[in-house]
């Protein structure tokens, strides 16, 4: 695992983007593993103008989302299909039909989320899966508890996590799903490469836990230090309690890989 600080989240979600664009670019027909959420918003907002300044191509690339609120039809504005349309989707040249989104409308979850894995499984698998944590130390949305193991599936969420949602619902907690269907643990750990992006300081406590604390389900993102290639993506703010930050900045100001980077 590789940890990198940048400046702000600004820096963090451009720096998570233009990893991507290279993924894209040394493999156009790339399946990319996408993730929700106010963090993702800067890094689709950079793949957008990528794509119109530069011809960043999409169209052999296939897309698989970590998440869908269970009850809500993709045209509900709180979807995280209705998201992904609006974020990123409409704004690129990728096939709608090569975009996998969970349904979380339908009357059989557990068909559903069969659909959802074999779906990866015909693809070739995930070569690189973009990824945010919650303050429960989710990713996609495995709670506390979810296993190490685990494979796409429905899952109830924690009030910690629909408190954090309630803002994109009005700001009322009793308006965000009481449940989802997520990747697993497992599912997401199957991808060739990781791509963790936290920014904000509500989250450094946890990111400090899922990256330098012990591998545990009670902290779902701690399963990434399992993962033979990952790196995590940090501004300033979420890693203001990590230990080990010296090395980090050690990392990025003299490994030859983010020279490119390096202002
Ligand atoms: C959503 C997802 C979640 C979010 C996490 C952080 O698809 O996978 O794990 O990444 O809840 O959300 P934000 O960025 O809104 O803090």
């Amino acid at each position: 695992m590789e940890v990198i600080i940048r400046p702000d989240p600004q820096q963090a979600a451009w720096l998570t983007a233009q990893l991507i664009a290279r993924r894209i670019q040394a493999k156009p027909d790339l399946v990319l593993g996408l993730a929700t959420g106010r963090t993702m918003e800067r890094v689709y907002a950079e793949l957008v103008i990528m794509h119109r300044r530069n011809g960043l191509d999409f169209s052999g690339c296939k897309t698989f989302n970590l998440d869908e609120y269970i009850g809500l039809t993709a045209d509900d504005p709180h979807s995280y299909r209705y998201y992904m349309n609006q974020h990123l989707f409409n704004h690129i040249n990728i096939a709608p039909g090569h975009t996998y989104v969970l349904n979380g409308a339908v009357a059989d979850v557990k068909a559903e989320a069969a659909r959802f894995e074999a779906a990866i499984h015909t693809a070739g698998g995930i070569d690189l899966q973009l990824l945010g944590i919650g303050e429960s130390g989710h990713i996609g949305f495995n709670e506390p508890l979810s296993a190490i193991m685990s494979r796409t599936r429905d899952k109830a969420l924690t009030p910690a996590t629909r408190r954090q949602n309630a803002a994109l619902f009005g700001g009322d907690m009793e308006r965000v799903p009481k449940r989802a269907l997520t990747m697993g643990v497992g599912t997401i750990l199957d991808a060739s490469e990781l791509l963790l992006l936290v920014t904000g300081k509500s989250k450094a406590d946890i990111l400090a836990r899922a990256v330098e604390g012990p591998i545990t389900a009670m902290v779902s993102a701690s399963a990434v230090q399992l993962h033979a290639s990952c790196k995590v993506i940090v501004d300033e703010a979420a890693a203001a309690c990590l230990q080990g930050r010296d090395y980090y900045d050690w990392i990025f100001a003299n490994e030859p890989e983010w020279a490119e980077f390096r202002s």
